[in-house]
């Protein structure tokens, strides 16, 4: 007998297929763990069918408070969007899931973990560095990476071997969880191709509301605590902006993304929350943080994404590039106010206690704090060398 592994198993075609391989082809008694991020499937369902297919025992783990705040609030500090469009949903939750595998793994004794990406994506990477990084005499087999066969043959696997596989699949390929549901593949892989309305759940794209709606956001440390008032865990303030957000229509990308395995991939994203949040989060740094520091975050945030969407959230420099964030998040406390129209989403307010907006500096108004009589000499020393050189290149 060879041992134990534990699968990553999320009720799906390539995993449900990976238990029987698992068995059949490397001799394992096959252990599976659903880590619930927040992708609403029926978890009980999802034990009964790994246990159908021969699971020798399931893990599910809620761990969608451990998402929210470890790993989504310090996105939202971060202003994490990969090309500056993708909130990192999927790139977020793989490091936490490869961290329950290994756990499971360790409680269990087993000799390896597996899990059903394909050689062609990122979430491999993610999964393999992560494991490696937190037990290094952990095998990891990838199960799909390995066998060659494309979708239609691991249906045909499925159906001889008596595999349940669920009705209702969409033909996109779907990855979700609380910070966002991402749709891929199918006519999809046509760059130019509008998706159709049936790709989406989270955004309604038709029959909008004709009033807006406003939504006031309450910041504390750089992250939401607060909706129109109301207290609320990281959770459950996702999971109402995500329904008040996408019921107006807004929280839809859609674009082409560079993978890490060199792939080019027309991705489209639903985070309604995600993208307001963001956005907002971005806006109330404005009011509190320098112009140095505004600068010099856009590089570290910059960075920060394409750590995490690579695959190295344990990486030391991301950890490092944290507490710098943290520093100055410190001061990002305050309420934005968003206004939601007809698919639209815009910033219509923002104030805090710790803002260095000084409206007697600004104002057009009357009699100002500013004295009007200093820009002249500080101009003058600004364009000094612009100056000089200018002429040099002139001639
Ligand atoms: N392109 C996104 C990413 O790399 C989403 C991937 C979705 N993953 C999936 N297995 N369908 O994070």
């Amino acid at each position: 007998m060879a041992g134990k592994v534990v699968l990553a198993y999320s009720g799906g075609l390539d995993t449900s297929v990976s238990i029987l391989w698992l068995k059949e082809k490397y001799g394992y008694d096959v252990v599976t763990l659903t880590v619930d991020v927040g992708q609403k499937e029926d978890l009980k369902e999802v034990e009964e069918r790994a246990k159908a297919i021969g699971a020798l025992r399931h893990y599910s783990i809620d761990a969608k408070s451990e998402f929210a705040s470890d790993y989504i609030f310090p996105s939202i500090k971060a202003n994490a969007l990969y090309e500056g469009k993708y909130p990192l949903g999927t790139a977020l939750a793989r490091p936490l899931i490869a961290k329950k595998l290994v756990e499971v793994a360790e409680e269990e004794g087993a000799e390896a973990v597996a899990h059903g990406c394909t050689g062609k994506g990122n979430d491999q990477v993610r999964f393999d560095v992560t494991i490696r990084a937190l037990n290094p005499r952990l095998k990891i087999i990838a199960p799909v990476r390995e066998w060659g066969m494309d979708r239609e043959s691991e249906r045909r696997f499925a159906v001889e071997r008596g595999i349940p596989i669920s009705q209702k699949k969409s033909r996109f390929s779907i990855d979700q969880n609380l910070w966002s549901r991402s749709i891929e593949g199918s006519e999809l892989e046509d760059p130019f191709f509008e998706p159709p309305q049936e790709a989406f759940e989270w955004v309604k794209v038709e029959d909008l509301p004709d009033e807006a709606t406003y939504v006031t956001l309450r910041f504390e440390g750089g992250v939401p605590i607060a909706l129109d008032g109301e207290e609320l865990a990281p959770v459950e303030l996702i999971e109402r902006l995500n329904s008040i957000a996408g019921a107006n229509g807004f929280g839809i990308v859609d674009h082409v993304e560079d993978r890490l395995v060199g792939i080019k991939s027309r991705e489209v994203y639903e985070a309604p929350a995600a993208l307001s949040i963001l956005e907002a989060h971005k806006d109330l740094e404005k009011l509190v943080l320098t112009k140095h520091e505004l600068e010099f975050k856009r590089l570290v945030d910059e960075k920060w994404s394409w750590l995490v969407y690579n695959g190295l959230w344990i990486e030391p420099l991301r950890m490092e590039l944290d507490s710098f964030i943290n520093e100055g998040q410190k001061r990002v406390n305050g309420e934005v106010r968003l206004k939601y129209y007809k698919g639209g989403m815009r910033v219509v307010g923002r104030r805090s206690s710790e803002s260095i907006y000084d409206r007697s500096l600004a104002t057009y108004e009357g009699a100002s704090a500013f004295d009007q009589s200093l820009a002249k000499g500080f101009i003058e020393l600004w364009g000094l060398q612009s100056r000089l050189g200018f002429r040099r290149v002139e001639g």
